[in-house]
C-alpha cells in the first residue's frame, strides 16, 4: 500500500528535518506537514493543525487519505517545568487522540518520540539498561514515561503498531531547540561562531547522552521501515551514539576554533540534567532491528562548524 504520511508538530527541531528526510523517500506529496505555527515557505503540503485537536486530526487524516503519523507536538523539559499543566496536557492529549485513531484502525503506524527524560535520579546513570528504575522527577519526564506505558498498553491489549524512541539530546543546525535541558549543546556553536564565547547554564561536569540529528532522523525512519515481528519494545526504545559534558564539548570546539572560551552559570536546567542518565544502554535497539549510529563528538562538532558560518 501506498504510505501517506501526516506529521504534527513539523516545525519543531526535529520535524524540519524529518519531513524533509520523509519526502526524499516516500516523495514530495505523500508527506502532510503541520504544526500549529504556519511557516513562511512551504516546499510540499502543509495544514495549520493542533495536535489537541481530535476532530481535525481525524478530519486531515481522513482528507488526506494518511495511514501513517508521526507524532513530534509536545512541550519539552525546561518549558515544561515553568508551565507544568499546559505542558501535561499538550503531550498527553495529543497521544490520546492518535492512539485511539490508532485503535480505530484509522491510523495504520504511529511513530511518537520518548525521551532519556523518562528516567530519573534513582536511575542507574552509566549504562542505564533498557529495563531499570524509571522515577522521573520532571513533569516532562513524567508525561514520557506515561506516555510509554499507555503506548505498550495500547499495543497489547488492542494491537496499536506504536513505535518509539527513548532519544538523547539532538544536536542540529538547521532549526532551532525548543525549550529543553540539553539546548545548550546547540546554542554553544552559534555563540562560538557569533561571540567567540558561551556562557553555559549547565555545569561544566554534566555529563549527557546526546546525538547528532542525522543519526536520529536515520534510527526513526529504520524504526518505522523494520517489520513488526522485531519491535519486541512497544514502550519505547533506549537509544544512544555518545555523551559527554559542557567541557568536553567546549574542548572540542577548540581543536577548531582556538579562541574560543567558555564560562558557566548553571541555573533551573542543571537539577533536570542531574536527575537524568549520563550514558545510555542501547542494545535492545542495536539487536532487535539492527541500530547504529555513524556520529561520534569529533564528526558531530566538525560537520556542526561546517553548517554553522
Ligand atoms: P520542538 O519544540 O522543536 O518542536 C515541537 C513543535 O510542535 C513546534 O514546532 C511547535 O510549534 C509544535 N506544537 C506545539 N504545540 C502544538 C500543538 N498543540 N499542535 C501542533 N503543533 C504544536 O520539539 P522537537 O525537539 O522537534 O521534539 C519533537 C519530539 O521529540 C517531542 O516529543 C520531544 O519530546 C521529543 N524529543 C526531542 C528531543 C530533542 O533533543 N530535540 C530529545 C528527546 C525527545
Ligand atoms: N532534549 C530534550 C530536552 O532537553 C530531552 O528530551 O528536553
Amino acid at each position: 500500500m501506498e504510505k501517506r504520511i501526516l506529521i504534527l508538530g513539523a516545525g519543531g527541531q526535529i520535524g524540519t528535518e524529518l519531513v524533509q528526510s520523509l519526502r526524499e523517500v516516500y516523495g514530495q506529496d505523500q508527506v502532510i506537514a503541520s504544526d500549529l505555527k504556519v511557516p513562511e515557505h512551504t516546499e510540499g503540503p502543509f495544514v495549520a493543525l493542533d495536535a489537541t485537536d481530535g476532530a481535525a486530526v481525524r478530519k486531515t487524516i481522513e482528507d488526506g487519505k494518511v495511514d501513517q503519523v508521526y507524532l513530534l507536538a509536545a512541550m519539552l523539559s525546561a518549558t515544561a517545568e515553568k508551565l507544568p499543566r499546559k505542558g501535561w496536557d499538550l503531550n498527553m492529549d495529543s497521544l490520546f487522540i492518535c492512539l485511539e485513531l490508532a485503535k480505530e484502525g484509522l491510523i495504520r503506524k504511529l511513530y511518537w518520540p520518548s525521551s532519556i527524560a523518562a528516567f530519573g535520579p534513582t536511575t542507574p546513570k552509566m549504562g542505564t539498561p533498557q529495563h531499570t528504575i524509571a522515577e522521573p522527577t520532571t513533569v516532562y519526564g513524567i508525561s514520557k514515561f506515561a506516555g510509554e506505558r499507555w503506548c505498550a498498553w495500547y499495543h497489547h491489549n488492542h494491537g496499536v503498531d506504536v513505535r518509539s524512541l527513548r532519544y538523547p539530546g539532538l544536536i542540529s543546525y538547521t532549526a532551532p531547540p525548543g525549550g529543553g535541558t540539553t539546548d545548550y549543546a546547540v546554542d554553544i556553536f552559534h555563540q562560538a561562531r557569533k561571540k567567540g564565547h558561551y556562557t553555559s547554564f549547565l555545569r561544566s561536569d554534566t555529563l549527557l547522552p546526546m546525538m547528532y540529528m542525522p543519526d536520529a532522523i536515520r534510527a526513526t525512519m529504520e524504526l518505522m521501515e523494520a517489520p513488526a515481528e522485531q519491535i519486541k519494545q512497544r514502550g519505547s526504545y533506549n537509544l544512544a551514539a555518545f555523551s559527554f559534558s559542557p567541557e568536553s564539548l567546549a574542548q572540542e570546539i577548540k581543536k577548531h576554533l582556538p579562541d574560543f572560551t567558555i564560562d558557566y552559570a548553571p541555573d533551573f536546567r542543571q537539577a533536570i540534567a542531574d536527575s537524568w542518565p549520563q550514558v545510555i544502554n542501547d542494545e535492545a535497539a542495536r539487536s532487535d532491528w539492527h541500530w547504529a549510529h555513524r556520529y561520534d563528538l569529533e564528526a558531530m562538532v566538525a560537520d556542526m562548524l561546517a553548517h554553522i558560518k
